[in-house]
């Protein structure tokens, strides 16, 4: 497969950009994407706003005591007719699962693993519009779409007190701007978790935010602590046969506090484990959606035929893939479901989670291995790969 021009200024390798920028400091790239054409048009995108299960907000900016509003969608059709001229944004969360160029737009971001990537974000403003200066605890990439953009950017430390009391947005009351871009069709700004950044349409204007997921530590703990206590743990309870007379029976003595320490103490962290539950958390869909099986199962010939046929198949948005290599076996994750296949399959897995898009050609070699072509085929009948023609 033809490999994807990288999203990097000129002359920059994936190489660089990960020792020298990612998690590190922003980077302004002057066309990523040359002739970036948008595929969601302003009409397109308040149309989205509309719809019941498409999660969209507006941020409107006022004068007055409550100068930012924030609103949820779904949004009635006449909200649009209703707004100012001016200084209001609405976003659209999850673009990428219903406008298939988005999802393709994903591959070039290839140089960062998959499982870190979490959703492209769309965003309107007429002049003025923005969200106000604000933090985010993720990496983002800010691709121009439409129109120009001025984005204010500050390292600074930003603090809790430094917020607007009382909004419902986390809008900083005041920055002091470090550098200062204005952004163009296909111009892109990638920014570091923690970076104050503040973007004003300078004239009506479409970002597309590419946003990673770095879930939050204590997440991460109570997500592998359920899973444990689903899988693992014993169903023993509190015990203390040893127990002596106690002066007050109010007290949680000492040695209460060492029995509960040895319980905790033996919460079984294995790599097993570990790469089960992750692989499987990882891939799970954020808004708990999944694919319908599909309606016009194939049998594994009629499947092999059908590729050939159509040429290309590919990974439905709303199943994730990702996989782990170990000694002997490759551990496949769809959806939030592990599969645990042999090691001579380790191409084909390998493929599959690598890219959204399969060629007949390309799979060709790994298709004369059987168990291949029954994996590809269970998948497609699962609903979490299609073919371009089973649309609509
Ligand atoms: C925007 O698209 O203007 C806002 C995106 C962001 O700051 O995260
Ligand atoms: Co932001």
């Amino acid at each position: 497969m033809k490999p994807f021009p990288l999203p990097l200024p000129q002359g920059m390798s994936a190489e660089t950009f990960l020792a020298e920028y990612w998690q590190k400091k922003p980077l302004l790239i002057k066309a990523a994407f040359p002739s970036f054409n948008t595929p969601l048009s302003p009409d397109e995108i308040a149309g989205m706003a509309c719809e019941e299960g498409i999660e969209s907000r507006l941020i409107l900016e006022r004068d007055g005591d409550t100068k930012w509003q924030l609103s949820h969608g779904p949004f009635d059709e006449s909200i649009f007719s209703e707004l100012p001229q001016s200084h209001w944004t609405l976003l659209i969360q999850e673009v990428h699962k219903y406008v298939p160029e988005l999802a393709q737009l994903l591959e070039s971001f290839r140089f960062i693993p998959n499982w870190r990537i979490d959703d492209i974000m769309v965003s309107y403003s007429p002049v003025d519009g923005s969200v106000g200066p604000h933090v985010d605890q993720y990496d983002v990439f800010l691709l121009q779409g439409l129109g120009r953009k001025r984005w204010q950017v500050s390292t600074a430390e930003a603090s809790d007190g430094d917020l607007i009391p009382d909004i419902d947005l986390q809008i900083l009351s005041y920055f002091e701007a470090e550098q200062c871009w204005e952004l163009e069709e296909g111009d892109m700004l990638y920014l570091p978790p923690g970076v104050i950044h503040h973007g004003v349409a300078l004239e009506e204007s479409l970002t597309y935010s590419v946003g990673f997921r770095a879930p939050a530590e204590g997440d991460l703990i109570t997500s592998f602590i359920d899973y444990l206590a689903e899988e693992r743990f014993s169903p023993e309870h509190y015990q203390d046969p040893d127990l002596t007379l106690q002066q007050h029976p109010g007290e949680i003595s000492a040695a209460s506090l060492q029995r509960v320490r040895e319980i905790i103490n033996s919460i079984p962290v294995n790599d097993d484990d570990l790469a089960c539950w992750f692989g499987q958390v990882v891939t799970e869909s954020k808004s708990g959606e999944r694919v319908e099986p599909n309606s016009k199962a194939l049998s594994v010939d009629a499947f092999v035929k059908r590729f050939q046929q159509e040429d290309t198949l590919f990974r439905c948005e709303l199943s994730r893939f990702a996989c782990i290599e170990q000694e002997n076996a490759m551990l496949l994750f769809v959806a939030g479901t592990l599969t645990t296949l042999s090691s001579e399959m380790k191409a084909a897995v390998y493929l599959l989670c690598d890219q959204r898009m399969h060629i007949a050609t390309e799979w060709a070699p790994l298709l004369e291995i059987p168990d291949n072509i029954a994996l590809l085929c269970r998948l497609y009948n699962e609903g979490h790969l299609y073919f371009d023609n089973d649309q609509g």
